[in-house]
């Protein structure tokens, strides 16, 4: 049993906390800040937090820097978050070490508790919460609603592994020797996300961060702060105490911001989800140190159809596995292969499909699809699109920009895609399909695999051999045979070659703990 202080004390430090909170409702900064909440239109404006959050405390950067952050759908502008710098890292990187020393020692059921309290308060808020993803993301609200249930889930799940880090009993060669391995938590956490999940990047590691004992410091995308915030503010109310979750909102800042999360001494381990370059920066920095690093960077992900699929279910499996969030995943299918003899009738089919989604403003209810996040991401699919057609590619449908307000771009599908078309190659990131025809399992395997990376892969068969010799041939982290969908908190999310290191959700808590061995000897 733990000293009953402990339990205490986090509560008086939660009880300091919410005091402190009401002190800055009543601050005229705050007002300032509640008003430009309005843009959102939530339910409850108090979700919206525009300053970053260090020890507790709602916090402007210290020159007085602000970020704005637009709706992609309108380029509206939403608001501003600090544009904050090394100083305030340091300052958060220090409050998660000194929180460290007493949320480290809070038991397993204490954690869980905080965490299931979390849980409840995001499902709560579920409508506040998926509105805020489709205002600073784009997605439509269905897709949002989506995507905050998967990023409480996360929660969920980590409040039940919180209470199973179990350790070992290890039988010893030596008489007299017991050896008993235990689990303890890392240390501070450098939690660094990106803006195509707002809120799932950040719970999939904060989760299992602070079910297992860790504090963090965050960097959220500048592009999507919001959902981080709100994050933060709802785990204050669910009694995480201050200095356990800090987060620090960058944007022009960003190197000297990541450096530092990377490189300081304090830190003990870095989790970072966004492209594979800049996933390598961040592993040489952590190098230094030689921090436990978890990196979950870009895919190119294969999608096979072959001649014995169910067509119908293939092309469904590629409408969602292909277009989630228009596009923008890593898991997203980005090469399309398809068997020669039913190469016409899946084009023809995905095209019908794809003709009938309903592009536009992820707030209106018929949307299916929103905007990219900016314009650059929409240069990039035009560039590929461009690329494909100069080398023999045809447009079945859409290939063009949306002119206007926001960043669109209509959902494409290309066929005759030659297999070293740029799109093939690098992962485009928008709506693109783009079929590319082949011949025989051993062809579309060996195509399938001339990446440098290798997140997910694809594939619909009905031959059940098949179906296991092309799952175990693939070269990724995770498979989905005759599914689009492979995400979920209980998996070990992850991806192989330069994919990233380690596993999210499933037993992800494990990235956050090291095994100490107690060798108990004089029996
Ligand atoms: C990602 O795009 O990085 C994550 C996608 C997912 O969790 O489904």
């Amino acid at each position: 049993m733990p000293p009953a202080r402990t339990l205490t004390s986090t509560v008086s430090l939660v009880f300091s906390s919410q005091l402190r909170a009401r002190q800055i409702y009543r601050h005229p900064a705050f007002r300032f800040r509640m008003a430009s909440s309005s843009a959102f239109g939530l339910k409850e404006a108090s979700l919206v937090r525009s300053q970053g959050f260090i020890d507790g405390k709602w916090v402007d950067a210290k020159d007085g820097g602000v970020i704005k952050v637009t709706n992609p759908a309108t380029t509206e502008e939403l608001g501003t978050v600090p544009e904050m710098g090394l100083a305030e890292t340091k300052e958060a990187i220090d409050a998660a070490a000194k929180a460290f020393k007493t949320w480290s020692k809070t038991t397993a059921n204490q954690r869980h508790d905080i965490l299931i309290k979390l849980y409840a308060l995001m499902k709560e808020h579920s409508d506040d919460l998926a509105r805020m993803i489709t205002l600073e993301n784009g997605k439509p609200l269905a897709e949002a609603m989506g995507e905050h249930l998967y990023s409480a889930s996360f929660i969920e799940w980590f409040a039940e592994e919180a209470v199973r880090t179990y350790g070992e009993q290890i039988p010893s060669p030596f008489p007299g020797v017991r050896n008993i391995v235990i689990k303890q938590p890392v240390g501070v956490v450098s939690i660094l996300t990106p803006w195509n999940f707002p809120s799932a990047m950040i719970t999939r590691k904060l989760g299992a961060a602070l079910a297992a004992g860790c504090t963090a410091v965050i960097k959220p995308p500048p592009e999507t702060p919001f959902s981080a915030l709100a994050l933060a503010e709802l785990a204050t109310r669910a009694g995480v105490p201050p200095g356990v979750i800090n987060i620090v909102t960058t944007q022009s800042n960003v190197r000297d911001v990541g450096r530092e999360m990377c490189e300081s001494p304090i830190v003990q381990k870095v989790s970072f989800t966004g492209s594979t370059p800049v996933a390598k920066m961040l592993a040489q920095m952590a190098a230094g140190t030689l921090k436990k690093v978890s990196i979950e960077a870009g895919g190119n992900a294969p999608f096979i159809v072959f001649d014995d699929a169910d067509i119908d279910a293939a092309v469904e499996g590629v409408i969602v596995c292909k277009f989630r969030g228009t596009g923008q995943t890593c898991v997203c299918a980005n090469r399309i292969f398809v068997q020669s003899s039913v190469y016409a009738e899946f084009a023809s089919r995905l095209a019908e499909r794809v003709a009938a989604f309903k592009v536009g403003n992820g707030l209106d209810k018929e949307t299916t699809h929103g905007p990219l996040i900016h314009d650059r991401a929409v240069d990039k699919v035009e560039a590929h699109v461009e690329d494909a057609l100069a080398n023999g590619a045809q447009v079945l449908l859409g290939g063009k920009r949306i002119p206007g307000a926001g960043s669109f771009f209509a959902p494409t599908v290309l066929s005759d895609v030659p297999a070293d078309a740029l799109v093939n190659r690098e992962e485009t990131f928008g709506p693109l399909a783009a079929l590319t025809r082949f011949e025989t399992e051993e062809e579309v395997v060996a195509m399938a695999n001339n990446t440098a990376v290798g997140l997910a892969g694809y594939f619909f068969s009905r031959d059940v051999g098949r179906v296991w010799r092309v799952a175990e041939a693939l070269e990724v982290g995770m498979v989905g045979a005759n599914t689009g969908v492979i995400s979920q908190a209980v998996i070990p999310f992850g991806g192989v070659k330069e994919s990233g290191l380690g596993r999210e959700g499933g037993h992800g808590i494990s990235e956050y703990m090291n095994e100490k061995l107690i060798a108990f000897g004089g029996l």
